[in-house]
């Protein structure tokens, strides 16, 4: 099958390549828009990202070019209008619950950086200087972590956080019988936010969860807390967390995605800056942390997803040869 890969990465490609022998794959850096979907032009299905635009017009003009199959390389479906794949009769494929340590631990990785300064401590020695003052932190070990969403990657983030010594709340709309079982306790979203000390969102981008934490939310949670974001950046009112940081109502904000990270993420944009003045003010604030959406990008994860995809689009394939060959004998 010739398959048209939006907006690859490098690595992608090393990993994709190292796992197929049997479908023809075009590179492609670009992000997929309504602008440029004429490139899908020949091929019967298309690989895409997290930033790519699968809405509706989108999937209309691949329909009409005679693109079947969309294969996505994110477990986030929220940029894909699936209802207008289902009236298309689009077949989607994804991976969903490959590696969710690599994320859990991205999650970690944000909140130990934050809590304990990393990024400054860093750049102090980098400049020799070894000076230890305003670097204070403090022991997660028996703090409360509220976790949002306990699914593959927040069921995986509870675990580790279970191993800091830390109590675990969780908050979910389909509450999971193991960890009910390990004594974590399930309550509302509001107990959640006013009794942790950290919280961490895990859940997916949804109508109902499109800015779950905004200015009411903020509201509730302890002045000392920590909010971690590494599900999507539409969990979060950025502008609400940032003045909620400047007015001390919130201790620290760590996050490897943004609500407008489609622009910016995964490029580099050093020698061009960054128009974007909300993007800007996230990444210069003291008290944030942010990382370019990498959560993913384990050699793990990226093996799951490369080879789950392969096979899933070697399956779709064969399937489609079968009903052409059954067509023709009729
Ligand atoms: P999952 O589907 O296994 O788990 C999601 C959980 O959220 C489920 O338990 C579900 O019941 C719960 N949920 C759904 N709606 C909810 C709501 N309104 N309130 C509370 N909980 C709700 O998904 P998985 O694999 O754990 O991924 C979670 C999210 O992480 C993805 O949707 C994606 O947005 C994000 N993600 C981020 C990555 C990164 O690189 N930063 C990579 C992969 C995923």
């Amino acid at each position: 099958m010739k398959i048209a890969f939006f907006s690859t990465l490098p690595f992608e490609q090393t990993e994709f390549a190292s796992c197929n022998s049997h479908h023809q794959i075009t590179y492609i850096p670009q992000s997929l828009t309504l602008q440029i979907v004429v490139l899908a032009q020949g091929y019967g299905a298309v690989c895409a990202f997290v930033n790519d635009d699968l809405s509706r017009p989108v999937l209309e003009a691949l329909n009409a070019m005679g693109v079947g199959v969309v294969g996505m390389r994110c477990v986030g479906l929220d940029n894909v209008d699936q209802v207008a794949m289902h009236d298309l009769g689009m077949t989607l494929l994804h991976v969903p619950g490959y590696s969710p340590y690599s994320v859990a631990e991205q999650g970690v990785a944000l909140l130990l950086g934050l809590v304990r300064h990393l990024p400054t401590a860093h750049r102090r020695v980098q400049a020799g200087n070894f000076s230890i003052d305003g670097l204070m932190g403090f022991d997660l070990h028996g703090k409360t972590v509220g976790v949002v969403g306990t699914g593959h990657i927040g069921k995986a983030f509870t675990r580790i956080m279970q191993g800091f010594g830390c109590k675990l709340l969780a908050y979910d709309i389909r509450p999971d019988r193991k960890l009910l079982e390990d004594g974590v306790r399930y309550v509302s979203l509001s107990e959640l936010l006013q009794q942790a000390d950290v919280v961490s969102l895990h859940c997916p981008l949804t109508p109902l969860t499109d800015y779950l934490i905004n200015e009411q939310s903020l509201s509730l949670m302890k002045p000392s807390a920590i909010l971690i974001n590494t599900g999507r950046g539409r969990l979060v009112d950025t502008a609400a967390v940032l003045n909620a940081l400047d007015r001390g109502q919130l201790a620290g904000y760590s996050a490897d995605v943004y609500e407008r990270e489609r622009t910016y993420f995964h490029y580099d944009f050093s020698e061009w800056g960054v128009a974007d003045d909300l993007l800007n003010r996230l990444r210069r604030h003291p008290k944030a942390l942010l990382t370019a959406h990498q959560g993913f990008l384990t050699q793990e994860a990226l093996r799951q997803i490369a080879r789950g995809l392969v096979n899933q689009f070697t399956f779709y394939d064969n399937q489609q040869t079968v009903l052409v060959t059954k067509a023709s004998m009729c």
